[in-house]
This record gives C-alpha cells, structure tokens and sequence, in this order.
C-alpha cells in the first residue's frame, strides 16, 4: 500500500471518481450495494459502508476484490485500472462509513 494512502484527501477524491464511474452501477452511488444493476444478481453486490470494507485491516482484500475480482459472482477483476487507480479505490471505500 502506497505511505499515507489511507489518509490522502487527494486520493480518496480520485478513488471517488472512479468509483462513480466503474462501480456505482452495482455499489450504488453511495457504495452500499444498492446500484441499479444489483437487481437478479446473485450473490448481490456487496454493501462497501459497513465491515469489513470500511475496515483499514482489508485494504489488501479490498485490493485484490478488484484487481482479482470475485470468482463464482458478477464482480469483475479490473485489469483495465492501474495499481495507483486500485489503491486510490480502496482509500475511497476504507473512507466510506466513516463522517
Ligand atoms: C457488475 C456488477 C459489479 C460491478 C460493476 C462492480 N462490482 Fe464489486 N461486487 C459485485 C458483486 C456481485 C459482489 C459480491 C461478491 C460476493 O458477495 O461474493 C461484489 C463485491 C465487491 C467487493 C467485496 C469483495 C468480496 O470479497 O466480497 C468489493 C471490495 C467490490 N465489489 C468493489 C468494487 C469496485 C471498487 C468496483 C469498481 C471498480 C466494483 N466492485 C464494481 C458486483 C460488481
């Protein structure tokens, strides 16, 4: 994990970004798991706002949710985002559930 990702407002807010643009349409535009594509999938989309997502002990399963995806459900690995495009993901969604 890059130093100080987890505090960095700067990536947070990329992470943001690319989480509206890849991933609300499952996660939902607030990361919890109520997107409009969620409906007839199964497993559904997880819910990002509660633990262990929130949580700064998955930062690595949160990484490798993406990068790896999740075998047998809809989630896709992202092979298409850069390592720093990942992580600023995982700073955004570590952030979420948090005021
Ligand atoms: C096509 C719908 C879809 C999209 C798009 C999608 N996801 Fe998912 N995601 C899922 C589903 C379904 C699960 C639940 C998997 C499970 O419960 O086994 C999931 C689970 C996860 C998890 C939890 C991993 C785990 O081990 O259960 C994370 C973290 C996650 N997604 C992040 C993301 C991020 C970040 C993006 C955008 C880059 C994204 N997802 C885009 C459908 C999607």
């Amino acid at each position: 994990m890059p130093p100080g990702l987890l505090e960095s407002r700067e990536a947070r807010q990329r992470g943001h970004g690319l989480f509206l643009e890849n991933c609300a349409i499952c996660h939902g535009a607030m990361g919890d798991g109520r997107g409009p594509r969620r409906v007839g999938i199964d497993p559904p989309p997880a819910n990002l706002t509660v633990p262990p997502w929130s949580d700064s002990a998955s930062a690595a399963r949160i990484y490798s949710a993406i990068h790896d995806g999740v075998h047998g459900s809809a989630m896709p690995s992202w092979r298409t985002l850069t390592d720093r495009q990942i992580w600023d993901l995982v700073a955004y969604i570590h952030s979420l559930g948090k005021s």
